[in-house]
């Protein structure tokens, strides 16, 4: 299991003082949409500065035609960020051109595919999807699984049965991580680390229970040492 921090602050600087006070240690960082359209690639090239073993989550959810999706997969992995994600309901079209594009990198960045927006209730995502969320999870993963993906952005308690319906192998990366039961905020269906362990989830994605944290050092250092208990 490795940790993945999200920076999720609101401006580069305090983004980067994070990962300064964070980087005597082996996590992964998760950058997503809001930093990367105002920090661009640049910031990605900071974080390797401050480590360069730093490992990076670039959570863009690609989501348009194969041709454009395979062409952005591309640009992406020339940045060298170690993993990104697609939304699975682009389709296996889209899956196969992203992944055969990719294969020409010698070190490609792995490739998550999002299954459900955790977003969404039944009931609204049923209204676009025509299935439960458990259900169509489970098919997406599948699917990802079968045309070549490394894994699946998913709900912790969707990860055991996601790993049983694929392989052992398929990585499931989970939001929604409250590392100690901290205050679930936005969150509907949190989990501890404990249980993250126990549904077998390979990236814990924990946010404000860390940057909010009075002492963002001290927290990642107790949630490595249960990962690592
Ligand atoms: O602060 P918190 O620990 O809730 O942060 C969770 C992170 O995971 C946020 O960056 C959020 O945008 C992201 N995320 C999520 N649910 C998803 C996909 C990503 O919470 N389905």
């Amino acid at each position: 299991m490795k940790l993945c921090v999200a920076l999720d602050l609101p401006t580069a600087n305090e983004n980067l003082k994070l990962a300064k006070e964070l980087k005597g240690y082996d996590i992964w960082l998760k950058v997503g949409f809001r930093t990367y359209i105002r920090d661009g690639k640049e910031f990605i090239y900071n974080l390797k500065e401050i480590n360069p073993n730093f490992k990076i989550f670039l959570d863009l959810k690609l989501y348009d035609i194969p041709n454009t999706m395979a062409d952005a997969s591309e640009e992406i992995a020339k940045i060298g960020v170690d993993m990104f994600n697609i939304h699975a309901s682009a389709g296996e079209v889209a899956m196969k051109m992203v992944m055969d594009r990719l294969s020409k990198f010698e070190n490609r960045p792995l490739v998550l595919a999002v299954t459900a927006l955790t977003s969404f209730d039944d009931d609204s995502f049923r209204k676009i999807y025509g299935k439960s969320i458990d259900e169509k999870a489970r098919e997406f993963a599948i699917m990802s699984y079968q045309n070549g993906l490394d894994g699946v952005v998913c709900s912790t308690f969707e990860s055991k049965e996601i790993k049983e319906a694929t392989s052992g192998e398929f990585l499931t990366l989970c939001p929604a991580i409250r590392p100690f039961g901290e205050d679930a905020g936005d969150q509907k269906r949190v989990a501890t680390i404990e249980v993250a362990e126990e549904e077998l989830v390979d990236f814990p994605v924990v946010g404000r229970p860390i940057y909010r944290d009075t002492n963002p050092t001290q927290k990642v250092k107790e949630i490595l040492s249960k990962i690592e208990d």
